[in-house]
């Protein structure tokens, strides 16, 4: 049975009840979080609760954070996750229940706090080493996409379209420029230097993308933030994403056409094996404190 956390309680799903007034429902008007936990260890979550702060902020959505961490752990340890190889929690918290107008409730309502556990899988490592396909889609998005905003339909619509040109992922294009996937940051190897587009509002700040960086720059490996214009990617030698439950992901095709020699190359490789030790270091620390 999956228990799930709703406005302060833990109950079975089948008896969580979300009002159709729900501003989230009906407007959109919300913020989501996907946290990643290994073995039962969260990986990044202050950085994931920072992140949901900003968008808090941002969106003037009054709610106090500090029992999140513990509805984290909470639901991986009830959801008997706690030995789960990869599970990750869904938060999400809207406006809250109120009649329907777009301006913010009159009279203060508390935010709808919905969240949930559950297991997630990395490809078989021969399907990781085959690499993975996308195809270009055009970006249909808002210009503030750093705020983790419920509001996915684009996202949802951009990932189909790949999907049904055969792709494994979508690649959001804007402008010319290779923004980032649908659900992940997108990034680009040239001669060895990795480069993914800036922190504007036009991409979403990723966690894994940050710890990515971190790793490339202890490793030695070149970075660039700055934008990637769709024409280079003829002469990319390597595409990869990065997201919470894509890890470091290849792209050895895109729009059907190979990239580089159409192989899993030598940085992605690195900076994936940098980050699942990355990982590994986050799980024995874990497992210290826990013990
Ligand atoms: N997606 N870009 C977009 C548009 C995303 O939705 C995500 C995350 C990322 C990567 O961010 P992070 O490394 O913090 O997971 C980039 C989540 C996991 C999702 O929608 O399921």
């Amino acid at each position: 049975m999956t228990t799930v956390y709703l406005n302060g309680e833990y109950v079975p799903k089948a008896e969580a009840k979300i009002s159709p007034d729900d501003r989230g429902f009906l407007l959109g008007d919300g913020l989501y979080e996907v946290t990643p936990f290994y073995e039962g260890v969260p990986f990044g979550l202050d950085r994931h609760l920072e992140r949901l702060l900003r968008g808090l902020s941002f969106t003037r959505i009054d709610y106090d954070v500090s029992g999140l961490e513990d509805v984290h752990l909470q639901l991986v340890a009830r959801n008997g996750l706690d030995r789960a190889e990869r599970s990750m929690v869904y938060l999400q918290i809207t406006r809250g229940a109120a009649p329907r107008t777009h301006y913010f409730p009159e009279t203060p309502v508390e935010p709808t706090v919905y969240a949930f556990a559950r297991e997630w899988s990395r490809p078989p490592d021969e399907a990781w080493n085959r690499g993975f396909t996308a195809a270009t889609v055009p970006d249909r998005r808002w210009s503030r996409v750093d705020i983790k905003t419920i509001c996915l339909l684009p996202n949802a619509l951009a990932f189909q379209a790949a999907r049904d040109r055969g792709a494994d992922d979508a690649i959001l294009v804007r402008d010319g420029v290779a923004i980032e996937g649908a659900h992940q940051n997108f990034w680009a190897v040239f001669g060895g230097k990795a480069v993914t587009h800036p922190t504007t509002g036009y991409i979403l700040p990723g966690i894994t993308r940050g710890v990515v960086m971190e790793e490339a720059r202890a490793a030695g490996i070149p970075l660039e933030e700055r934008p990637i214009q769709i024409e280079e990617l003829e002469w990319a030698d390597e595409c990869f994403f990065t997201g919470t439950t894509g890890e470091v992901r290849p792209v050895v095709e895109i729009d059907g056409r190979a990239v580089g020699d159409g192989r899993v190359g030598d940085v992605t490789r690195r900076l994936s094996d940098a980050f699942l030790a990355r990982v590994e270091a986050t799980k024995e620390a874990g497992r210290v404190e826990a013990s």
